[in-house]
This record gives C-alpha cells, structure tokens and sequence, in this order.
C-alpha cells in the first residue's frame, strides 16, 4: 500500500480561488478526487457546507451532481452529443426535462461566446473551446465548487490563457468558487489562495 496522503487539511472559503500545486505524482488528483466525493480516504472526514459526508455513500451520487462540477485535464466531452447536449446532460440526470436544460445550456454556452459551436460535436471544437465546453457542463447545475485538475494541461499556451481568462472571469463575474490543480506557477499566481502538496501534507503559500 503507498501513503499518498497524510494530515492533509483544506478547508475552501465561498467565492475562493484555491490553487494546488505539487511535483507529478505526489497526489493531487488523489486529493482532488476525496474532494470531489470520487473516492473516500482511509482516515478523516469530508465536510461540504457544514455537513460530514464521506460517511453517506448513498447519496454522494446527488451530490455531485448538484453541488460539485469537474473539470479535468481532457475533457471528457461524450463524442456523439454535440457541445449543447453535453452542456445540457447534467442538467437532465438532475432530473429537468429536455426542453429546459436546452434553454439553460444554451445561455451558459452565449456566456461563454460559443454559440455558434453549439451544434458541433467535440472533434470539430479546437483544444481550447472543447475545455471551455467541459467547463459550461461543469458549471450546468450551479454547482457550489468546481474541481478542476490540471484543466489546461493538455493545452498549447494560447488555448490555455483562453481556460485561465474564462475561469477567472467565473470568479470575478458570480462568484464561481474553484479549487485548481495546475502546474503552471504563472496561473497559479492568478489564484487567491495557494497550496503546495509535498510528502502528503498540503501548506498554504
Ligand atoms: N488507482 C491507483 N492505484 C494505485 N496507485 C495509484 C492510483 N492512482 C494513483 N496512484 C499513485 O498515487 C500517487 C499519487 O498519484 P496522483 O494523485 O495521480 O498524483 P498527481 O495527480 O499529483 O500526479 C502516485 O504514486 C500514483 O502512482
Ligand atoms: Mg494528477
């Protein structure tokens, strides 16, 4: 068994930015995964909004669904469903019927200027607008955070500089709160709040 992490504590303020840094391999996507609900850990607990959840299996489901949004270094678009029903299928396993999660997909994918790429189907958006996709569907059901790990890490640095200026203007505009694992040290900059992981613990910059 490897120890991957071990009296690592996080606690993510409303609105925040909070940027986690750290070599390859020393678990980050470990830790963004405990975070996200995706995987319990050995020892410790999990609070999301004032409530222990690492214990309620039966409805982390539900929970991630409505109050956590992913995004990862590829996108993971479905490849037959065009950009708007990617958008717009988080919306319908949360339970809302075709025709409004078409209306709210729709506007979050005009927020992100991409309109005229709602037809089109992930092979046919460049780098940068699939993420930016990958994002609008993180962000379908409101969520209250968003986990993104390494999301411009499979990106050229144009494309790249188009996901940070997104993210951060989510930030700034609404208030989007995010939890980021990068390896660039110039958008980790950008972040409010910074922590390196090293030798399983996490310390705040
Ligand atoms: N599914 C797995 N099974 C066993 N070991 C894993 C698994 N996923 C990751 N690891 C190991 O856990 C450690 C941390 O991995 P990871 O969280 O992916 O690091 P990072 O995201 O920082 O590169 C590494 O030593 C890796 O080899
Ligand atoms: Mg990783």
């Amino acid at each position: 068994m490897i120890q991957v992490l071990c009296g690592t504590d996080i606690a993510i303020e409303e609105n925040s930015m909070v940027c986690i840094t750290g070599q390859s391999g020393c678990g980050k996507s470990t830790l963004m995964h405990i975070l996200g609900l995706l995987d319990s850990p050995d020892e410790g607990s999990i609070e999301l909004f004032g409530k222990e959840v690492t214990s309620r299996a039966h409805d982390t489901a539900m929970i991630r669904n409505r109050d956590l949004g992913f995004v990862f270094q590829f996108h993971y678009l479905v490849d037959d469903l065009t950009a708007l029903e990617n958008v717009a299928l988080p919306l319908m396993i949360g339970g809302k019927n075709f025709r409004e999660s078409s209306k709210r997909a729709q506007e979050l994918i005009s927020w992100f200027g991409l309109s005229a790429r709602q037809s089109h189907y992930p092979h046919q958006l460049s780098g940068g607008e699939q993420q930016r996709i990958a994002i609008a569907r993180a962000l379908a059901n409101s969520p209250k955070i968003v986990l993104a790990d390494e999301p411009t890490g499979n990106l050229d640095p144009d494309h790249s500089h188009e996901v940070w200026e997104t993210i951060q203007r989510l930030n700034r505009e609404f208030g989007q709160t995010f939890v980021i694992v990068t390896h660039e040290p110039k958008l980790a900059e950008m972040t409010s709040t910074r922590y390196v992981l090293a030798q399983g613990v996490l310390s705040k910059l």
